[in-house]
């Protein structure tokens, strides 16, 4: 039984009409596609999400396989594989693919989908590279030890105070005076970097050339990536998801605010350099037979961030390089995300483009529902209109067939994702397929699982723990005992 707070939510929601098993067979939806070499048996698709459940050093767990064996029981035409580092450095509880010793786990995971969906699940995995962020820190780390005392810092904070000494005072007693100041006096006296690191956390950009590792990402990334999708060839995956959207390397690459000098960023023919030179790696590694495509933005939705007309540019330039998909997503980026308290990580989803990311009921008057489709509509009339057939992907408060429909008979997309309606109810595209949609249980759209996601805590939806008998048995619990890991079974399934 729902709570009554969950019955008024969803109220909000689109009251869905729900065909009968003869009326569903006919929904495009659920008609065959393809992706590139790839025959799909419909066009449903569940995107990456992260559910916090590998290792601390990024190994397959059973927890993993149970979450994912449970999204393959549904027979979604496509299962993309969360986000995945393709580095070999510790991430926490991150999945990785940096190196040979993840493939097993891997092999399992891709196994059990195969399993679990008798074959007709077709596995993909999102490939990560992300930089490095570090915690909001108090003033006494921040001042007394992070922060670096160059001659304008010195020259800024003694005109400041109107002591001419701090020219040449030693370091010590710099540090000692700033950590003094009132917090209004740090945007007069720091540089505009120090004063994000300060209250925000230090933050690396694609930008910060004058860091080596970041100066060689061009050279460093395509071969990283490439050794990981042939890891995820060797596991048994039909193909990858390169992850360009977000708040992540290449996304930053794609981003209007990428100014780099060096051929990788400014105009766009050098912004859209770099990943294709990963994909075009990639294609080498893989072969023409393994699916890879992209996740990217339709638009970033920041200030001086990239526009749909450069999304629009982008999305030639990787169908002509032969991607086998484009997935459109939009927002999601550090850059307007909320300060973190001190001594947390920031987190991209919080702030405007966030809430377009993983848009809530209260987003606004228009909802969530269907919100992202103007911009893969788009993305897929520029496509079509320069010649390709590169199938295009959105994503974004999908909750129905009939809602799917509308999207796909319009020419809108090739495939219609469904991310959070597919957590709460993993059965969801079987439940349709069968008639029997009324026993869908429905996402409310109120983001209970993307704060668990924020927090690093293992991704599970409270719709799971309502209406389900707590003596039921045994049933795999979150680490707080308190949460259900995987959704309740669906008596029907085998019938
Ligand atoms: C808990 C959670 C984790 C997510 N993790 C990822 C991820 O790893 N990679 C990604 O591209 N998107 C991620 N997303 C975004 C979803 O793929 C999807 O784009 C978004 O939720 C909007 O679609 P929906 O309304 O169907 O949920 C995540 C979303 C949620 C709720
Ligand atoms: S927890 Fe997430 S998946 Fe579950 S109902 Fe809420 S928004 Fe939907």
């Amino acid at each position: 039984m729902s709570s009554d707070r969950d019955k008024r939510l969803a109220r909000v929601l689109p009251v869905p009409r729900w065909p009968s098993s003869e009326e569903a067979r006919a929904l495009r939806w659920f008609a065959p596609g393809s992706l590139g070499p790839l025959a799909t048996h419909g066009r449903t698709w569940v995107p990456a999400m992260v559910p916090w459940r590998a290792s601390p050093d990024g190994f397959v767990t059973e927890k993993v396989v149970d979450w994912y064996r449970r999204f393959a029981e549904g027979r979604p035409a496509v299962l993309v594989i969360e986000a995945t580092g393709i580095r070999d450095v510790p991430s926490g509880p991150l999945l990785r693919i940096g190196h040979e010793r993840f493939v097993p786990g891997l092999r399992d995971l891709a196994r059990a989908v195969r399993e679990a969906s008798d074959g007709q699940t077709r596995l993909l995995i999102q490939l990560i590279d992300f930089l490095a962020i570090r915690r909001r820190p108090t003033a006494e780390k921040f001042f007394g030890r992070y922060l670096e005392i160059d001659r304008a810092l010195r020259s800024r904070l003694a005109a400041h105070l109107g002591d001419d000494d701090l020219g040449r005072a030693p370091e010590g007693v710099l540090r000692e005076r700033l950590l003094g100041l009132a917090e209004a006096d740090y945007e007069l006296v720091l540089s505009a970097r120090d004063l994000e690191s300060y209250r925000r956390g230090y933050r690396e950009r694609v930008t910060d050339v004058h860091l080596p590792a970041i100066r060689d990402l061009p050279e460093v990334l395509p071969p990283l990536f490439a050794a990981a999708a042939e890891r995820a060839q060797a596991a048994g995956f039909d193909g990858v998801e390169l992850h360009y959207a977000h708040a992540y390397t290449m996304a930053s690459f794609l981003s209007a605010r990428n100014d780099r000098g060096d051929g990788y960023g400014g105009p766009r023919g050098n912004r859209v350099r770099l990943p294709l030179e990963v994909f075009t790696e990639v294609r080498r590694a893989v072969g023409p037979d393994f699916v890879v495509g992209c996740r990217y933005l339709g638009d970033e939705v920041i200030e001086g961030g990239s526009r749909l007309d450069d999304a629009l540019y982008f999305a030639e330039r990787f169908a002509a390089a032969g991607m086998d998909f484009l997935s459109v997503s939009k927002g999601g980026k550090f850059e307007d995300a909320k300060a973190p308290k001190v001594g947390q990580s920031i987190y991209p989803y919080t702030g405007p483009s966030g809430q377009e990311c993983m848009p809530t009921v209260r987003i606004d008057a228009r909802g969530p529902f269907g919100r992202n489709v103007p911009l893969a509509r788009a993305v897929r009339r520029a496509v079509r209109g320069a010649g390709f057939e590169t199938p295009v992907v959105t994503a974004g408060g999908v909750c129905s067939p009939y809602q799917a429909e509308e999207i796909l008979a319009a020419g809108d997309v090739d495939f219609v994702a469904a991310g959070r309606q597919t957590l709460a109810d993993p059965d969801w595209f079987l439940k349709i397929r069968r008639g029997r949609g009324d026993e869908v249980r429905r996402c409310l759209y109120t983001n209970y699982c993307e704060a668990l996601d924020q927090a690093h805590k293992e991704v599970t939806c409270q719709r799971w723990d309502h209406g389900f008998p707590a003596h039921e048995g045994e049933v795999p619990r979150s680490a707080d005992g308190k949460r259900r890991l995987v959704a309740p079974p669906w008596p029907g399934h085998s019938s």
